[in-house]
């Protein structure tokens, strides 16, 4: 009769709702075959990158860093380093000893980089880090001091050598006028001139990835490659100088910034890219650009998972389609949400606080559950992107050796993969399975952006000490 009409169409709205679903959230979704297609076009760019006819066309930039040996435990002495373009900028003194006492020792302070300060003028920008350097100084005790600095300094630089750094351009949301196309070295040295207070030696400037390699490797000989999953995502690894054609020379190894963040910035990514993504990526500070690091870090995630809630909202499947102002704000969902509301102890119940925390109130069971669902997807299909290049990386490796079998270890930091409760274990998983010729190794560095940078200026030191004996 009539009710059990009713309760057929209910249940083929239901079905229906669930389809649709299911439709939008597997254009997220990506097959074994795409992640290896993925991994195949990411090495072509960095063979594109590394060479240089193609070079100025390449996106995945491959830039020489002049870091040619990993520490030999020899070095020793204090240094200072500086870290910018992390979750935090921080000032560190580091007290490295060597030989059988061998030993890294680190002090450290993190200060806030003001909204004003990351997007007015450079000046601005450097005369506050100069700033916090000072202020560091006094805290420890050691106004005036003028020790070696190393300056981990996150962003795509060119360099011509260890103490040099050409900003190519500034990415994860940075946007301070008057500093692409200059030295960071020079912005550094004239905020400090400005001063007139110390003055310092700037020995190094280094991207996070290899303060991260060079940390790990400090422990791990076989630690040849560096990987950050946190605001941003980007590697490095030790290329054969033969095969960086942008440096003189066919000796020995050079660790190369890859900057893999671009990928994707001439189409390599669009067969596998959303509308969401491409939202994300019209409301970025830098539209068009490190399409990949978009679709992987921290700093990007929160907005997807955003966006394909906006779009369940307004198709009506989800929060009663009632679309809040709340879930229309940018950036509402930081890291350690997507963290949070994924972590297996964790109660419907609590996902439903979460949201409710969020100002994302009147959402029902259902809600939490497909909330839910929406951030293991995004976060899924950023393990899986992340280790498909990685497993291009590790078979690079492998091929210039010419070893039908690597071993190696990949030093890793970056906030999204160590709080994150599921992006490591997918992502080694990806690369065991498109890379199988590798053993990979991750290790997990402590602090490695600050140390690696004190470590590198120290094997700076080192040679330069030697060189004038
Ligand atoms: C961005 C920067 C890159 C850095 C990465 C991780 O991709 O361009 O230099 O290594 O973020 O912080």
């Amino acid at each position: 009769g009539k009710g059990a009409a009713m309760v057929t169409a209910v249940a083929y709205r239901l079905a229906t709702q669930h389809a649709e679903r299911q439709r939008i959230l597997d254009t997220l979704r990506l097959s074994r075959e795409q992640l290896l297609e993925v991994k195949r076009r990411m090495g072509e760019e960095i063979n594109r990158g590394l060479a240089k006819e193609s070079h100025d066309q390449a996106t995945v930039k491959m830039l020489p860093t002049y870091v040619r040996s990993t520490p030999d435990g020899t070095e020793h002495g204090d240094f200072l380093a500086l870290d910018l373009g992390g979750t935090n900028f921080r000032v560190l003194l580091v007290r490295v000893r060597g030989g059988k006492r061998r030993s890294v020792e680190m002090h450290n302070k993190i200060y806030a980089i003001p909204q004003e300060a990351m997007q007015g003028t450079g000046e601005e920008l450097f005369d506050h880090i100069v700033h916090c350097i000072a202020d560091f100084l006094e805290y420890m005790g050691m106004k005036g001091a003028s020790l070696p600095l190393g300056f981990t300094f996150s962003f795509p630089c060119h360099q011509n050598k260890l103490d040099q750094g050409i900003l190519l351009k500034w990415t994860k949301g940075f946007k301070a006028t008057g500093c692409e196309g200059e030295d960071v070295v020079c912005l550094l040295k004239d905020a400090i001139q400005r001063r007139e207070e110390f003055d310092l030696d700037v020995v190094a400037v280094v991207n996070d990835t290899v303060g991260t390699m060079m940390t790990c490797g400090y422990e791990d000989p076989l630690c040849e490659v560096g990987l950050i999953v946190g605001t941003g995502t980007n590697a490095c690894y030790m290329e054969e100088m033969q095969n960086v054609e942008l440096v003189e020379g066919d000796e020995g190894r050079m660790c190369v910034n890859m900057e893999w963040g671009a990928f994707g910035d001439h189409g390599e990514l669009d067969d596998f890219s959303t509308e969401f993504d491409r939202a994300v990526d019209d409301c970025a500070t830098n539209p068009g650009k490190q399409r990949y690091e978009k679709m992987i870090s921290g700093m990007y995630l929160g907005e997807i998972v955003r966006n394909v809630l906006l779009e369940f909202t307004a198709k009506g499947l989800l929060f009663r389609g009632k679309l809040s102002e709340r879930l229309k704000t940018r950036g509402i969902f930081e890291t350690k949400f997507l963290s949070q509301i994924e972590s297996d102890r964790l109660a419907l119940r609590q996902v439903r606080s979460i949201l409710q925390h969020l100002g994302l109130t009147s959402s029902t069971c259902d809600d939490s559950i497909l909330v839910k669902e929406v951030c293991s997807v995004v976060a899924r299909r950023a393990a899986q992107l992340c280790g498909a290049g990685l497993a291009a990386v590790v078979d690079k490796i492998r091929q210039n050796r010419n070893l039908s079998e690597l071993k190696i270890t990949v030093g890793v930091d970056g906030t999204l993969y160590k709080l994150h409760p599921h992006f490591s274990s997918i992502m080694h998983e990806t690369v065991r399975d498109l890379a199988p010729q590798c053993e990979v190794t991750f290790l997990q560095s402590e602090d490695g952006s600050g140390k690696g940078a004190a470590l590198i200026t120290a094997v700076a030191c080192r040679i330069r000490d030697a060189g004038q004996r």
